[in-house]
């Protein structure tokens, strides 16, 4: 693969990362370093060009460095282990609410044959639109703009469910209706007085509960001085996981 005019690129400069649409006036300045779009279009992946890395860009690197956030995403840490969870393979037909800026819906597309997305707000809807309309993302997704509550869902439909909502637990029923028996299911919140209540719910309707949080602890890649990095991403999300009971 060689870059051309309008491809996006990763470029790693020293220990930042820029990721860049290749246009016209495409010109990237590092430390007296310059790079400008005749030394990049025909290189190839991997290649080294005026101690500038180009390499062509992972969905993670789209999504934590190109796509535009107006609400809190679920970061790749934990979208790719709810993916993991839910068992998504290309015969999935996953049901999907709270879309927000549409970065776990990415995640989740890349692996499901189908996702079914719910989200309220119609300026989130735009914005989830907009972020795979970029990168060409997403195109097994039926999003629609509505309030779950309201959702026409047929029962018995769903392979698997992902719920980002504040509070949850007032959709649980609905959302077991829409699953078929023994389908995974699983959610995202931020606090834990969130997971007690949706525990609650969840008791008479799913089996194979599990509660936890994925934690990151990035290390300085120095052979010399390997140690952990000074500061770290405490917490994101507690997830919960489990399989629908009939
Ligand atoms: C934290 S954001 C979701 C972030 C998203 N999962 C991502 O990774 O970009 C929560 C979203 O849920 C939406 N939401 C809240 N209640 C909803 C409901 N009942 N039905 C559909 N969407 C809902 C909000 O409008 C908001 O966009």
């Amino acid at each position: 693969m060689s870059f051309q005019e309008g491809d996006f690129v990763l470029i790693v400069a020293g220990d930042r990362k820029y990721l860049r649409r290749l246009t016209k006036d495409f010109s990237l300045n590092f430390k007296d370093k310059l790079l400008k779009l005749e030394h990049v279009l025909g290189k190839s992946a991997g290649q080294e060009v005026n101690g500038f890395c180009l390499l062509k860009p992972t969905l993670e690197d789209l999504i934590l460095l190109g796509f535009e956030r107006k609400t809190q995403i679920v970061y790749p840490k934990d979208s790719f282990y709810v993916a993991f969870k839910l068992g998504l393979s290309s015969q999935s037909r996953l049901l999907e609410f709270g879309v927000g800026s549409g970065a776990s819906t990415a995640v989740f597309s890349s692996l499901a044959g189908e996702v079914w997305a719910y989200e309220v707000r119609q300026d989130f809807c735009k914005l989830a639109k907009k972020n795979w309309d970029k990168f060409g993302l997403c195109q097994n997704v039926r999003l629609e703009n509505v309030d779950f509550k309201e959702a026409q869902v047929e029962e018995d439909f769903f392979d698997c469910a992902f719920v980002d909502v504040k509070d949850p637990a007032p959709y649980m029923e609905k959302v077991w209706r829409a699953l078929k028996s023994g389908a995974t299911f699983a959610s995202l919140m931020p606090t834990a007085n969130q997971v007690a209540q949706l525990l609650k719910v969840m008791e008479p309707l799913f089996c194979a509960v599990e509660v936890l949080e994925v934690l990151h602890r990035g290390y300085k890649a120095n052979p010399e001085r390997l140690r952990p990095q000074d500061t770290m991403v405490a917490h994101t999300g507690y997830l919960v996981f489990a399989r629908k009971r009939t």
